[in-house]
Parts: structure tokens; C-alpha cells; sequence
């Protein structure tokens, strides 16, 4: 089984979790976009749901394939919210952002009942930070941002460059017209405390530590697919 067959399987055993008539946080990655490509058959066969996206780039994929969507003001209380993840620890802690979408994907995540992140195994791992952590910064003040994540990460005894992530001749935009960072921590030993202190830093919009955010993970291999639950 190829890559995309798992990524294909973990998608089918998320939509046996969807509701006809539920309100769907959509993610972002070539993982979510399977998950699109067969809600679209179902949507096309008469079940009802409305979705909201978590980047322009879904929400395009959406559209083409007839998927109803509905803005997250339009429905600020989603049931359910399925996405990729770029790495899962074994607590269900997630780096996510590796497509940029991470500010979105966190908003929407946040506004669901529950999330359920699907994924392919090479994903799963013991320890989060092999993955480069994408980190949504502002423009403005992108030096000093660079200098107070460097700064938090040593007193947690992190390193690893800090990269500003990049696309055709320049900065790769987030949908938020924002920047993002990618550090290369290797190892992210207390997920927990790195994420609030990024978030204690002005310039930092969101990052991709996801944590305490999703429910179920499934998680594909060669054998099939397999659920891990969260022990919260
Ligand atoms: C998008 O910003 C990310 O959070 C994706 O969910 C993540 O990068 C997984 O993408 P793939 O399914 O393409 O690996």
C-alpha cells in the first residue's frame, strides 16, 4: 500500500464518524483533500452537511467537487472537524502547519466538538519536533519575533534554525497574510511549555503545537487503519 492508499484509508474511517446533517470543520493537506474527495461522492449521493474550510486552498478543492461551505461565521459551532496532522505523538499532541494553514486549522479545530486527526503511520511518532514546527509570525517586527523565539527555545533548552519559510521569489503568505517560521528543534521534549511561551510572544500569531485538541487519531498502515484515543 502506497502513501496516498493510507492517507485514502484513514479518510474513509473518518467519514464513517460524520453525521448526515453535521456542521464539518474541513482541513487542509493532501491527507484532508482524500477526506473532501469522498465526502463530495457521499454529498453527491444526498447527505447533508456543511463545511467550513480551513484554507482558501480546501475551500477551492470544495467548491469544484460541489462540498457546501458555509463561513465560521456563518457557523461559529462546528460538531466535528477532521485534518492531517505533519506529526502525532502518542498523547495526540500534533505538529500541524506544514501547508501553511495552521492559524485556520487551529480556529476551526477550537470551534468543533471534536477533532479527529487522520493520517498516514509515518506521521505517528514517539517524541514531536523531528518536523520542522511551523510558527505564523507578522511581518512587522520579523526580526525581533526571530530573536524572542530563539530566546524562549534556549530556555527550554531548544535549538535548531529558524527558518522563514519560503515560496517561488519570496515569503510564503499565509491566508492570513502573514509569514511563517519553520524551527528545526528536532526534539520537543515538553510540547506544553514551548507552546505558551510562543504564545507570550506579541509577534507570534499562532503555532503549530496542537495540543489537547484532538479526540481520535487515525492513523493508516500497510494492515489497515487504527484508531488511538486521547486519556483526557
Ligand atoms: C496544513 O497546514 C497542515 O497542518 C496539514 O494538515 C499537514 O501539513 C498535513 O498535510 P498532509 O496530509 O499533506 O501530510
Amino acid at each position: 500500500m502506497d502513501a496516498r492508499e493510507m492517507k485514502i484509508k484513514a479518510a474513509e474511517a473518518a467519514l464513517a464518524h460524520v453525521e448526515d446533517g453535521m456542521r464539518l470543520g474541513i482541513g487542509t493537506g493532501s491527507t484532508a483533500e482524500e477526506f473532501v474527495r469522498l465526502l463530495a461522492e457521499k454529498v453527491a449521493g444526498g447527505f447533508r452537511v456543511e463545511g467550513v474550510p480551513t484554507s482558501e486552498r480546501t475551500a477551492r478543492l470544495c467548491v469544484e467537487l460541489g462540498v457546501p461551505l458555509k463561513s465560521l461565521d456563518e457557523l461559529p459551532a462546528l460538531d466535528l472537524t477532521v485534518d492531517g496532522a505533519d506529526e502525532v505523538d502518542p498523547a495526540l499532541r500534533l505538529i500541524k502547519g506544514g501547508g501553511g494553514a495552521l492559524l485556520r486549522e487551529k480556529i476551526v479545530a477550537a470551534a468543533s466538538e471534536r477533532m479527529i486527526v487522520i493520517a498516514d503511520e509515518s506521521k505517528l511518532v514517539d517524541t514531536l519536533g523531528a518536523y520542522a514546527l511551523p510558527i505564523e509570525v507578522n511581518p512587522f517586527g520579523l526580526v525581533s519575533t526571530r530573536m524572542a523565539i530563539e530566546k524562549v527555545a534556549a530556555r527550554l533548552g531548544l535549538s535548531g534554525e529558524l527558518s522563514l519559510r519560503q515560496s517561488g521569489d519570496g515569503e510564503f503568505t499565509t491566508d492570513g497574510g502573514h509569514y511563517i517560521i519553520d524551527a528545526s528543534f528536532g526534539r520537543i521534549p515538553d510540547a506544553e511549555a514551548l507552546s505558551s511561551e510562543l504564545n507570550s510572544i506579541p509577534g507570534v500569531v499562532e503555532h503549530g503545537l496542537f495540543i489537547n485538541m484532538a479526540a481520535l487519531a487515525i492513523i493508516a498502515g500497510p494492515a489497515g487503519a487504527r484508531t488511538l484515543q486521547a486519556n483526557r
